[in-house]
């Protein structure tokens, strides 16, 4: 059985005060089952006093993005052994809102998916097509090829801990879902791209998550089918009451 995992994406929301806050009040509610895992993914400079304020806790804290290098003149950037420094341990890769506005490309996604591995982080690596692509039956087509370029090089043993975040673009911030079975039409094709890639044992292992407008009163329906295994949330991740209630949901599937 493979565990549920709950991240919320807080993208560019919240003051330092309001996530310590949002922490404080979360951090010792969360259930206490290998069931599920709770993620806060926040901007970097919420990051230090996060980590600490979830140590000894069930809260995990990711960051949204960063650099394949460890150190170097890349102005503005953030190395991924700045982050395993102060313990993060896990990192989004490749969200569409980078691949749209900072020109990330498969490519960057792949270098970055690396590095994470090699720095002990664990990538949440976000594939999912747009509107136009959905209307032209690419959609498996193309997710299929962002999840095989993602991956490519990695040891099989790197690929079963890679957790895929399919979010399909037209859903994310809309208020569309994806109905739970094109949601999981989609993750099963993506569990049959990575076990052409590896093989059955691999593929079973590796965590799924479907993301675009996941809210509490949806979130039993996903959680429900039988290749998604968690959820990448944006907007319904902002409020720790609504947060929790996500994070309950992994606990009755
Ligand atoms: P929403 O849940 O706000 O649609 O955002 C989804 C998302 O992009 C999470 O990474």
């Amino acid at each position: 059985m493979r565990k549920k995992v709950i991240a919320g994406n807080w993208k560019m929301n919240k003051t330092v005060s309001e996530a310590n806050a949002f922490v404080a009040e979360v951090k010792d509610k969360l259930p206490q089952s290998e069931q599920v895992e709770a993620i806060v993914c926040a901007p970097f400079l919420h990051l230090p006093s996060l980590v600490e304020m979830a140590k000894g806790t069930e809260l995990k804290i990711a960051a949204q993005n960063m650099h394949d290098q460890e150190h170097g003149a890349f102005t503005g950037e953030i190395s991924p052994t700045m982050l395993t420094d102060i313990g993060v341990t896990h990192v989004i890769i490749g969200h569409s809102e980078r691949r749209e506005y900072f020109a990330e490309t498969d490519d960057t996604v792949n270098k970055k998916v690396h590095a994470a591995f090699k720095h002990g982080l664990t990538p949440i690596v976000c594939v999912g097509e747009t509107l136009e692509q959905r209307e032209a039956n690419e959609t498996k087509n193309h997710v299929a090829s962002q999840v095989t370029k993602a991956i490519a090089g990695l040891t099989d043993d790197q690929i079963e801990k890679t957790i895929i975040a399919y979010e399909p673009i037209w859903a994310i911030g809309t208020g569309k879902t994806a109905s739970s079975e094109d949601a999981n039409e989609v993750c099963q094709h993506i569990r049959e791209t990575i076990k052409a890639e590896t093989s059955v044992d691999v593929a079973d292992k590796v965590i799924i998550q479907y993301g675009g407008s996941v809210k509490p009163s949806n979130v039993d329906e996903l959680l429900s089918q039988s290749d998604i295994d968690g959820a990448l949330v944006g907007g319904a991740s902002l409020e720790a009451g609504s947060f929790l209630q996500l994070v309950e949901a992994g606990l009755n599937e």
